[in-house]
C-alpha cells in the first residue's frame, strides 16, 4: 500500500513589506499565485490532502485555493503565535491520520517535487522528523542546523543563537517532514520559551531527540527554498523560475536563440522542435505543437499553435485562438477566439476575432472582422480556399462560402455564396485630363497667395 500524505502549507504571511492589499502568497510567479505553485508541487509529490493555514485575509486565499483544488482544506490561524502554532491550526486534518506530513511555506514557489519525494522516502525509512537544510553564504536571519556526530540535534533561530552557533552556514529551509504517527504528540510538546515567545516548529527537532526518535536533515540548493518577502524578492524568484524553465524547455528539444528574453507562464506547453525567436511572451494557457515557429516579439495567451505553424514576428494571439497545422499568422496580426483550419494564412496587419477560417484560406493585409456592434459579439465564418482581398471589412454576423473571392477594399455586410466574387465598394471612374487641371489650379492659388 502506498503511504498516505498530508501537506500543510503555511500561508498566513501578511507580507507587509510587499506594500500590497493582496495577501503575499497570492502574488504571482510565472502568472500563477505562489501558493498554487506550492500546491502543485505537493500534488506532484503525491500528497493526498492539502491543508492551507491562512491569516487575516483568509477569504481571498480560500477562494483561489478551492478553485485550484476543491478538496483542499483551509484553516485560519487567528493569532500569529509561531510556526508550530500555525501547523496546529490544521490539527483537524492531521488527526485524520496520514503516514507522512509535509510542512511547507506558501511563499517558496521554487520548491521541486523531487525534493518532497526525497523527504517522503526518509519518512518511509523511519525518520520521525526530516528537515530540509541548505548551505548559505550569508546565513543571517535563518535558523541554524546544529549537528553533533553527524546527527541533527537542534535548530537554533538566529535571535536565540550564540556567537559560535551564528558561524554555522548550514541553515533551515523551513520545510519539514513529520511522521504522521508522532506528529501531534511532538507538536503538542513544543513550548514558547524563546526570545520571541512563539511556538517554533523548529523546536520539534529537540523534542524528537528527547524522545529518542530519529531526526535527519537533507540538503537542497539555496534557491529552491528561497522565500519571498518583498517585491524585489518576488522578481528575483521570478528570474530563477524563468531561468529553470528555459533550461528545462531546451533540454526537452525547444530552440531558444535568446533564452533570457523569452518568458513562460507556469502552464506553458511547448513540444519538441519548436523554435522560439527572441522577445516572446507566453501568457496562460498556451500549447505549441511540434515544429512550430514563434517569431520575434510575439505575445501569446490562451492559444494553441498547431504543428509546423508560424506565428509572428509581432503577432498577438489572444484567448480562444486555435491554429491548425501549417497555418500562418504574420506581423501585426491580432487573433482572438478564432479557429484557423490547416494551411490558412493571415500574413499582415489584420484583426480576426470570433471567427472560423477554412483550410487554405488567404486573408489579405488589413482585413478586419467587425465582430462587435457596441453591445454584442458576432461571428464571421470564412470558408475553405477563399481569398479575402486587402483592406476588407467583414461585418459580422457574416459567412463567406468556400472558394469565394472578396475584392480588395470591400465592406461585406451580406453573406457571400461559395465560389462567388463579392465587390462591395464604389466603382472606379477615370476623368480624362482632370488630374493635370487640379494640379495647375493649385499652383495658381499658391502663387497668388505668396504675391500678397
Ligand atoms: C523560519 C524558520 C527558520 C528558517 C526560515 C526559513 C521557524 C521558527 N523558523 O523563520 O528556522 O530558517 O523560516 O525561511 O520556523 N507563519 C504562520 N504563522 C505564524 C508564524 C509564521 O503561518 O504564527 C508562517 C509565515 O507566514 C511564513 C512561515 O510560517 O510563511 C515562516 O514564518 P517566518 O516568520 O517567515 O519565519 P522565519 O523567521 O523566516
Ligand atoms: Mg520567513
Amino acid at each position: 500500500m502506498a503511504r498516505t500524505c498530508l501537506a500543510v502549507i503555511l500561508a498566513a504571511g501578511e507580507g507587509t513589506r510587499m506594500n500590497s492589499t493582496l495577501p503575499k502568497v497570492l502574488h504571482s510567479v510565472a502568472g500563477l499565485p505562489m501558493v498554487l505553485h506550492v500546491m502543485r508541487v505537493s500534488q506532484k509529490a503525491k500528497c493526498d490532502t492539502i491543508s492551507i493555514v491562512t491569516g487575516k485575509s483568509a477569504e481571498k486565499v480560500d477562494k483561489i485555493v478551492k478553485d485550484e483544488n476543491p478538496s483542499a482544506m483551509v484553516f485560519e490561524q487567528t493569532q500569529r503565535l509561531g510556526t508550530a502554532h500555525a501547523v496546529l491550526a490544521a490539527r483537524q486534518s492531521i488527526e485524520a491520520g496520514y503516514d507522512d506530513i509535509l510542512v511547507l511555506f506558501g511563499d517558496t514557489p521554487l520548491l521541486t517535487p523531487e525534493t518532497l519525494i526525497k523527504m517522503r522516502a526518509e519518512l518511509a525509512s523511519g525518520a520521525a522528523v526530516i528537515v530540509l537544510g541548505f548551505h548559505a553564504d550569508d546565513p543571517t536571519g535563518y535558523g541554524r542546523l546544529l549537528q553533533k556526530d553527524g546527527k541533527l540535534r537542534a535548530i537554533r533561530e538566529e535571535r536565540d543563537a550564540s556567537d559560535v552557533e551564528r558561524q554555522i552556514k548550514f541553515c533551515n529551509g523551513g520545510i519539514m517532514g513529520l511522521s504522521g504517527e508522532h506528529a501531534l504528540q511532538l507538536l503538542d510538546s513544543i513550548k514558547n520559551d524563546n526570545s520571541k515567545g512563539e511556538y517554533y516548529l523548529t523546536d520539534i527537532v529537540e523534542v524528537a531527540n528527547a524522545n529518542d526518535l530519529p531526526v535527519k536533515a537533507i540538503e537542497a540548493e539555496e534557491t529552491e527554498v528561497m522565500g519571498v518577502n518583498t517585491r524585489e524578492g518576488l522578481a528575483d524568484v521570478e528570474a530563477i523560475w524563468q531561468q529553470n524553465t528555459r533550461r528545462r524547455m531546451m533540454e526537452a528539444g525547444v530552440s531558444l536563440q535568446a533564452p533570457q528574453t523569452v518568458f513562460f507562464h507556469a502552464d506553458t506547453v511547448v513540444e519538441s522542435d519548436v523554435n522560439v525567436e527572441p522577445n516572446v511572451v507566453f501568457g496562460s494557457g498556451v500549447v505549441v505543437r511540434k515544429g512550430a515557429k514563434i517569431r520575434a516579439f510575439s505575445h501569446l495567451e490562451g492559444a494553441t499553435v498547431g504543428a509546423g505553424a508560424e506565428v509572428g514576428p509581432f503577432a498577438r494571439l489572444r484567448p480562444g485562438t486555435d491554429l491548425a497545422e501549417n497555418t500562418k499568422v504574420g506581423n501585426f496580426v491580432e487573433v482572438k477566439n478564432a479557429v484557423l483550419a490547416s494551411g490558412a494564412k493571415i500574413n499582415h496587419l489584420t484583426y480576426v476575432g470570433d471567427a472560423e477560417i477554412g483550410e487554405r484560406a488567404n486573408i489579405g493585409a488589413g482585413t478586419i472582422t467587425c465582430n462587435y456592434d457596441g453591445a454584442n459579439k458576432h461571428k464571421t465564418i470564412i470558408g475553405a480556399e477563399t481569398f479575402i482581398g486587402s483592406n476588407s471589412a467583414l461585418v459580422a454576423p457574416v459567412t463567406i462560402g468556400d472558394g469565394a473571392y472578396v475584392a480588395s477594399g470591400s465592406v461585406i455586410v451580406e453573406d457571400v455564396p461559395a465560389q462567388d466574387l463579392a465587390i462591395a465598394r464604389g466603382r472606379q471612374v477615370n476623368k480624362a485630363g482632370r488630374g493635370r487641371q487640379i494640379r495647375e489650379e493649385n499652383i495658381r492659388i499658391k502663387k497668388e497667395r505668396t504675391k500678397k
